[in-house]
């Protein structure tokens, strides 16, 4: 039975056995970073770090952090490790200011990264031969491409139909029937509600497996997903500096985090303030280190992104605790630290309320004030809404400890997104503005 849940033999391996290769691979990447980058040189120069001082794993905290504003100093191509002909991908992220994240990958890159792609739409249940529709938007983001090229690798009918167009992703869904769907969480939201507005409801739905990711999401909101479309939603991680989707993957036979690929990724959990590497098991910044990468070999990233790493259950790899948000998403409302994915885990266990919502923040004078909106259920009642305005305030309140209002809104009156999904509209730098 084991072997069926698992694409590739070194799913299999025993942590001892993982421990060596990584060690082995984190050296290999060292030197080429430090003999082919000159930033790299500089930085570990600079640090007084030489990757033949790397003689254990926990050396590697000798090493400096890799920043995104380091790939902005070296935009475009200043931290490939290759020549820029051996590239034949780019991907970039678009980022709010300034210059784009750049990466590049040599062909060997594209071949490991399809693989780390098949193997994780296998650990989440598809097969060869399944049909996966893919709504991730293909383009410059690696989400699109990634889903593809591994869902081909696997060997699976691919129906690549990017984001958008809601309507059309519901007929063609209705029309070829796919067993898998790869998307953000947000958007499967919104395909489940055109779905249904077409009579295909949970049972008569192809759809089993989900594939959801790119974006925070919350228990709740798995709950939400699954029973709307009536599939098995599985949580899926990645980030273009590291490689794109495929870094960690949850697996179905057990649905408790993110495995994360331990032979192509190191990972540890830093205090974001003091910069110290922190026991598994802690609350913390995840960084990572790729083992393979050719063309972007990646020495400590921050990622900003939160989360705890947890022992092996499906695997020996560690797992990735589902990730609470990112460190430059906290909000700081009247000094308290707060994650958007908090308050959707209030919305989203009142029964009465849609798993829409968006949290506006404004200030008057020195104060910061919160504003919610949330839609109501199409079948919520007018009283009912009222009464869940007043509960979630309280909700919010005593589990979270901020005062917000809350705004009960029409269903549909929430714009719907069809990639990452923009839930905080942050108003604070602009005078005078009220928040709705
Ligand atoms: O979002 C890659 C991706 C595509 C992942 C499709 C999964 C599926 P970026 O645009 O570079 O790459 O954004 C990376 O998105 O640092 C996290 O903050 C967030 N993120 C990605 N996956 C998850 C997830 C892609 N499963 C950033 N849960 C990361 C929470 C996620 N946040």
């Amino acid at each position: 039975m084991r072997a069926e849940t698992s694409f590739e033999p070194i799913e299999r391996a025993s942590v001892d056995a993982l421990r060596a290769l990584q060690l082995e691979r984190l050296g290999a990447t060292l030197r080429r970073a430090y003999e082919r980058v000159p930033f790299y040189r500089a930085a570990f120069d600079a640090a007084g770090a030489h990757p033949d001082d790397l003689h254990e794993l926990k050396d590697l905290a000798r090493f400096p952090f890799l920043l995104k504003r380091h790939f902005r100093d070296e935009y475009p191509f200043g931290l490939f490790a290759v020549p820029r002909e051996r590239v034949v991908r780019i991907h970039a992220s678009s980022g709010t200011t300034g210059r784009p994240t750049v990466v590049g990958y040599t062909a060997s890159d594209v071949a490991t990264w399809a693989n780390l792609m098949a193997r994780s739409i296998y650990a989440a249940g598809g097969r060869p031969g399944d049909v996966v529709h893919v709504a991730y938007g293909y383009g410059l983001f690696t989400g699109g491409l990634g889903a593809h090229y591994g869902a081909e690798r696997l060997g699976c009918t691919v129906v690549p139909m990017s984001g958008g167009q809601t309507e059309r992703q519901a007929q063609l869904i209705m029309d070829f029937r796919p067993r898998v769907l790869m998307c953000t969480p947000s958007y499967a939201l919104a395909i489940a509600e055109e779905l249904a507005k077409r009579g295909t409801g949970v049972g008569s739905s192809s759809l089993e497996i989900g594939i959801f990711g790119a974006e925070p999401w919350s228990e709740q909101m798995r709950v939400q997903i699954e029973s709307r479309l009536g599939l098995s939603a599985l949580d899926i991680y990645g980030l273009s500096e590291v490689m794109g989707p495929g870094v960690a993957q949850e697996c179905a036979e057990t649905k408790d985090g993110l495995t994360l690929w331990e032979d192509h990724f190191y990972p540890e959990i830093v205090d974001p303030h003091t910069e110290a590497v922190l026991e598994d098991g802690s609350f913390g910044e995840l960084v990572l280190t790729s083992l393979t990468k050719e063309a972007l070999p990646v020495v400590r990233y921050r990622t900003r992104d939160l989360t705890r790493l947890l022992p092996g259950t499906a695997r020996a790899m560690r797992r990735l605790e589902r990730i609470a948000g990112r460190s430059d998403d906290m909000l700081i409302v009247r000094g308290v630290n707060v994650y958007p994915s908090q308050f959707e885990e209030l919305i989203l266990a009142d029964p009465r309320l849609a798993p829409h919502y968006e949290i506006h923040l404004t200030r008057t004078g020195a104060l910061d004030a919160v504003t919610v909106l949330v839609e109501a259920l199409p079948e919520a009642p007018e009283h009912a809404r009222t009464a869940c305005t007043a509960a979630l305030e309280r909700e919010i309140k005593q589990w979270i400890g901020v005062t917000v209002r809350v705004e009960v809104v029409e269903p549909g009156a929430i714009p719907r997104s069809a990639g990452k999904a923009a839930r905080v509209i942050d108003r604070r730098r602009e005078p005078n503005r009220s928040a709705t």
